[in-house]
Order: C-alpha cells, then sequence, then structure tokens
C-alpha cells in the first residue's frame, strides 16, 4: 500500500487526528438529528459534510448512508430522491479530516424511534467499548475479534464476519491491519504507534455480506496515481462522491466513465446482507500510542 503515507505519531501529528476525531464526532451527532422520517438522504449527506467544512475539517469520505441490510458504502448520487421512512434502520458513517489525516466514525439510528432494533444496536456499541477496553500494543488480532464477536452473540445476533475495522495512515483511510468481528485466528499482535478504527457490524441474519449495485463512491486506483489529475488535486487519496467531483467541473458523468474504463478509478459496490435481515454499526477511531490508547472520536 501506501507506505510513503505512514504516520509518524509526534505531538502535531497527534493535535491534527484529534482535532479531526471531534470535528467527525460532532458531524456524527450533527447527523443524527437530521436523521427523521420523510428527510432526504441527498439533505442529511450534503447537510454533515457541510458541518464538517464549517467546522475546518474536510470530509474523510462521502458520508455514508445505509439503510436496513445494507451495511455501508451508499452515498446519495446528485439529485437522489431517496427519503427515510419510519422504522427504518439508518447507519451514519462519517470521518473528517485535517491536512490528511482522518476520522472514522458510525452510529446506527432508528429512524422515527420505533426501539425495535435497540438491543441489535446496544450490541454492537457495547461490543465496540469492550473492545476498546482490551486494546494495548501486543494484544493478539484475534482477541479483539473474539470481543467483538462474543459481545454480539451474547445478545443473541450474529456478527458480520466478512466485514471489520481497519488501520488508518494519512490519505489512506484503509490501511494494512483489518480488525476482524469475530475470532478469525489472526495471532499477529497490534502495532504501537498506529491508529486504527474498530467497527463492530451485528446482523439478525447469518452475517455475511455480499457486494450490491454501485454506491456512487469512487476511489483514485493508488499505484496510478497522476499528481496533476484533477480528482488527485481535490480530493488526494480518499474515497470521493459523484456528487462532489459534479460540483467541480463540467461533463463529470463522462470524465468518470472514462477513467473507469482506463482502471484509474473504481466504485466501491454496496455493501449488504441477506434481504430482511437487519444490520447494525457503531465505530470509533483510536491511537494506539506506545503508553496510551486514546479514541479521537470519543
Ligand atoms: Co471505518
Amino acid at each position: 500500500m501506501q507506505s510513503l503515507n505512514k504516520v509518524v505519531l509526534n505531538s502535531e501529528v497527534k493535535n491534527k487526528l484529534m482535532q479531526a476525531g471531534k470535528i467527525g464526532r460532532d458531524a456524527l451527532e450533527f447527523g443524527k438529528s437530521l436523521a427523521e422520517p420523510g428527510a432526504y438522504l441527498l439533505d442529511i449527506a450534503e447537510g454533515i459534510e457541510n458541518f464538517i467544512i464549517e467546522q475546518g475539517g474536510k470530509p474523510s469520505f462521502p458520508v455514508n448512508l445505509s439503510i436496513n441490510n445494507e451495511a455501508a458504502h451508499y452515498t446519495p448520487y446528485p439529485g437522489d430522491r431517496k427519503k427515510l421512512s419510519t422504522g427504518d434502520l439508518l447507519k451514519i458513517d462519517v470521518g473528517a479530516q485535517i491536512d490528511g489525516y482522518l476520522s472514522d466514525n458510525a452510529a446506527t439510528v432508528e429512524v422515527g424511534n420505533t426501539g425495535k432494533y435497540s438491543d441489535l444496536i446496544d450490541s454492537t456499541r457495547e461490543a465496540l467499548n469492550q473492545a476498546i477496553k482490551k486494546l494495548r500494543p501486543g494484544i493478539a488480532i484475534r482477541e479483539i475479534g473474539k470481543q467483538i464477536g462474543t459481545v454480539i452473540e451474547s445478545h443473541g445476533f450474529h456478527p458480520v464476519k466478512n466485514l471489520g475495522g481497519h488501520g488508518i495512515n494519512r490519505y489512506d483511510l484503509h490501511s494494512e491491519v483489518f480488525i476482524p468481528n469475530f475470532d478469525d485466528g489472526n495471532g499477529k499482535q497490534l502495532k504501537p504507534e498506529i491508529t486504527i478504527a474498530i467497527e463492530p457490524f451485528a446482523s439478525t441474519g447469518p452475517g455475511l455480506i455480499h457486494n450490491g449495485a454501485g454506491g456512487n463512491i469512487y476511489i483514485l486506483d493508488s499505484p496510478r496515481v497522476r499528481q496533476d489529475e484533477i480528482i488527485y488535486k481535490n480530493f488526494n487519496t480518499v474515497p470521493f462522491a459523484e456528487r462532489w467531483l459534479a460540483k467541480i467541473m463540467e461533463n463529470h458523468q463522462r470524465y468518470l466513465k472514462d477513467m473507469m474504463r482506463s482502471r484509474e478509478v473504481s466504485q466501491f459496490p454496496v455493501l449488504k446482507e441477506h434481504r430482511g435481515s437487519m444490520i447494525a454499526q457503531s465505530e470509533h477511531t483510536i491511537i494506539i500510542g506506545s503508553d496510551e490508547i486514546i479514541v479521537t472520536t470519543a
């Protein structure tokens, strides 16, 4: 991956990570307040992204608004008319960046406060908190996953096995280190001086995600990045939305199509569980220091 983006956790970098975490957390809280029955997903996503910019940050990635059996990777397209309905289980996944230092956090909202899935939501929040308590440099990766899976199963649900947390580097949202949501047998140890996101997903179904249609979120294929290219100049190497591109250029659809054809850009598919299953998610970003654990989005 992009080893040049490997973060050295000096105090300046830590301050930027903390600031990014605080803006990301506040943006998530703001997003929850917008999640009312009848609200347009487009207004929620743009409202949250504008909030981040007003606070002095930039989005780490397009706001993900995923509903019911969708786990992740849907963002509204330009002119999207999709609305929230009472009873929808909405995952809001959002992050802010300061100078390429990223945060990533998520929460699940029951639209209209129906209360039907509060235990599913609680299972992910509790799993996240219990996993964070276990964190220390040197812990086996599988132990973190085991903690997450055990808590979710104790509530009677299934952890999603093929989604999980991830390392975070500068301008690099999904770097090495995969943090599973169950005991995956990975005996490797968690290294100190890194930033990670932990994101338990719980399902009322089997806990296996598959790829759906494109979710309007794209990324530059990093090995081929040209520094003078418009996407790189505006968004660097973080994921970007078709909406963002539409605001900075004419004929953005044509440009995207050409960039995909030449394999310089790829689109993320929506990640979804079987129809009829419900998915909840909670997420925080955490600095693993040599002698301190800091939840930047707390
Ligand atoms: Co994440």
